[in-house]
């Protein structure tokens, strides 16, 4: 896929609708850049995350669903819970479909996912409806900064240089259309913590455990692709970062610089979700995205 034009003046908001999408893993290697192996593994382990973190948020996002009585934004949760719910889905068969079918059997990092997002992130019993809310306000600011990163992220894969590094065009189009899907819903997670109160010092709070959260996953998804791929010696936690860090140099992955640069834009009291990303450059790869034409 040739790279969509950043430039486009955005529409602004539209209306958020989930796509479908059709992937074929066959045949797509382990090394889907095929000199930046441990780049790949980055991207990669994103799919060990994605699935479990994302049906949580459409699980939390229906639970906050009845307390919402603001129409506009009733309307764009929903839209938020079903491209979520597809991305997800989406993931979930890449675990399969691509890791499994190259050897990296996945199931041990999903059990953990599970885990983390099931029962340590999950509902939790309360001592009252009161506790109960609060609990559901919590959950809200941490996908409200989370949000902020995928809005980042998928801003960068929309814009990235992985063409330049031979990248598979299929690994390429599922992680464009999903960023795209990130940039067109930037907005949503963000005004639904504002709406359930979410204030300028529990958003950031957020913010900090996220992305420290994110790198930790991140690194361990990579270490946990990379120890069991043969063309690799085995790596420890050390090993890994050096490999990041090269990528990074390289250009194969976001620098941390970048990310921590863009991360601490949350940090302005006037933050807006709209200063990330290009809805209009979203909306067109949307339009072109081989794997939303398949779907359709
Ligand atoms: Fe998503
Ligand atoms: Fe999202």
């Amino acid at each position: 896929m040739s790279q969509p034009n950043p430039s486009a003046v955005d529409p602004g908001k539209i209306a958020l609708r989930a796509r479908n999408v059709e992937f074929d893993w066959a045949g797509v290697p382990l090394h889907w850049m095929p000199t930046e192996a441990f780049a790949s593994h980055t991207v990669s382990a994103l799919n060990l995350l994605l699935p479990e973190g994302e049906r949580w948020f459409c699980a939390t996002y229906a639970e906050a669903l009845p307390l919402i009585t603001d129409e506009k934004l009733r309307e764009d949760v929903i839209g938020f819970i079903g491209q979520e719910s597809v991305h997800a889905e989406t993931h979930n068969k890449v675990l399969y479909e691509f890791l499994d079918a190259n050897g990296v059997d996945p199931r041990p990092y999903v059990r953990q996912s599970e885990f983390i997002m099931r029962k340590v992130l999950g509902p939790r019993d309360a001592s009252s409806p009161r506790v109960q809310h609060q609990q559901l306000v919590e959950r809200l600011a941490f996908i409200g900064a989370i949000e902020h990163m995928t809005a980042f992220l998928g801003d960068y894969a929309l814009n990235s240089r992985w063409d330049e590094f031979n990248a598979h065009p299929k690994m390429v189009d599922l992680f464009r259309w999903h960023g795209a899907e990130e940039v067109e819903h930037r907005n949503v997670a963000h005004e639904v913590a504002e709406y359930f109160g979410v204030g300028y010092f529990r958003r950031n709070i957020a913010m900090a455990i996220t992305y420290a959260a994110f790198i930790l996953l991140l690194i361990r998804g990579t270490r946990f692709i990379a120890n069991q791929d043969p063309a690799l010696p085995q790596v420890g936690v050390l090993g890994t970062w050096g490999g990041l860090l090269g990528a990074m140099r390289r250009g194969s992955l976001p620098s941390l610089w970048k990310m921590t640069t863009a991360v601490a834009a949350y940090v302005n009291p006037r933050y807006s979700p709209e200063t990330i990303g290009n809805t209009a450059q979203a909306v067109a790869y949307l339009a072109s995205s081989p794997g939303a034409k398949a779907g359709v």
